[in-house]
């Protein structure tokens, strides 16, 4: 947080930054990260497993540009639009990017990009919270459309910053997620200023509330997510090593 933003919004708004797990929690999320630099590697070794990675993020940015349209769009005060529309071009531009890279490495893209069904069950329950928690805010479900895309979208910064310290700059895929990541950033940035603009100060606490029952839902699948992927990385991915792979 630089010091402009700290005068603007003074210390309650640290549930706003990316969490810094510690003891029990620390250990699982190093675990998960573990696991999932293992098994992106693994899934390097092969074109289906490179597949499998682009459509899983294709699918990802599709589901944030629907949220986009769907849940933040209808909320927003006119004051938002330019900040809303950049956002979802920049979200139509990542799917536009991961659908042609899918393409160019011969896989198919279907037109219905539906979520693994753990991501299902987690949106089900952030969307239950969100209902849940709008009535405590002046902006109703814009507050939570926002905190559940804040968490997204340093969920989003976590991934492809581990992709791409995984597969390092000479790999012909870093250039495509270096530059999602450098978009995602901006987001998290982005989702952070509206926050602290549209959550009253006696709104704080149940901000604090919310996102701490966001980031709970999302850890709570950790551990399965990343051992579905470790297990599909050993489908995929084959035992041959890469050297090739890694351009
Ligand atoms: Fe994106
Ligand atoms: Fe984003």
């Amino acid at each position: 947080m630089n010091a402009s933003e700290q005068n603007i919004s003074g210390p309650d708004f640290n549930c706003l930054a990316a969490p810094r797990p510690e003891g029990l929690r620390a250990l699982q999320a190093n675990l998960v990260d573990r696991i999932k630099r293992a098994a992106v590697a693994r899934l390097h070794r092969s074109p289906r497993g490179e597949r499998m990675l682009l459509r899983m993020y294709l699918i990802g940015e599709d589901a944030t540009e629907r949220a986009l349209v769907d849940e933040l769009m209808p909320q927003s005060p006119p004051w938002l639009d330019r900040v809303v529309t950049q956002h979802l071009a920049d979200e139509q531009r990542h799917v536009k990017l991961f659908t042609e890279a899918l393409q160019a490495t011969g896989g198919k893209v279907t037109t219905e990009l539906k979520p693994d069904w753990l991501s299902r069950q987690k949106i089900n329950h952030w969307q239950r919270l969100a209902h849940q928690y709008a009535p405590h805010f002046q902006h109703g479900l814009l507050v939570p459309a926002y905190a559940t895309g804040l968490c997204a979208e340093q969920m989003a910064e976590r991934v492809l910053g581990r992709h791409c310290a995984v597969i390092g700059a000479d790999h012909a895929m870093y250039p495509l997620l270096s530059g999602v990541l450098a978009d995602e950033k901006a987001h998290v940035r982005l989702c952070k200023t509206t926050l602290r603009r549209i959550v009253a100060p006696e709104e704080v606490p149940q901000l604090v509330r919310l996102i701490k029952e966001i980031r709970r839902v999302e850890s709570s699948f950790g551990i399965s997510g990343a051992l579905v992927m470790y297990v599909a990385s050993w489908i995929l991915g084959g035992l041959r090593h890469s050297g090739s792979h890694a351009r």
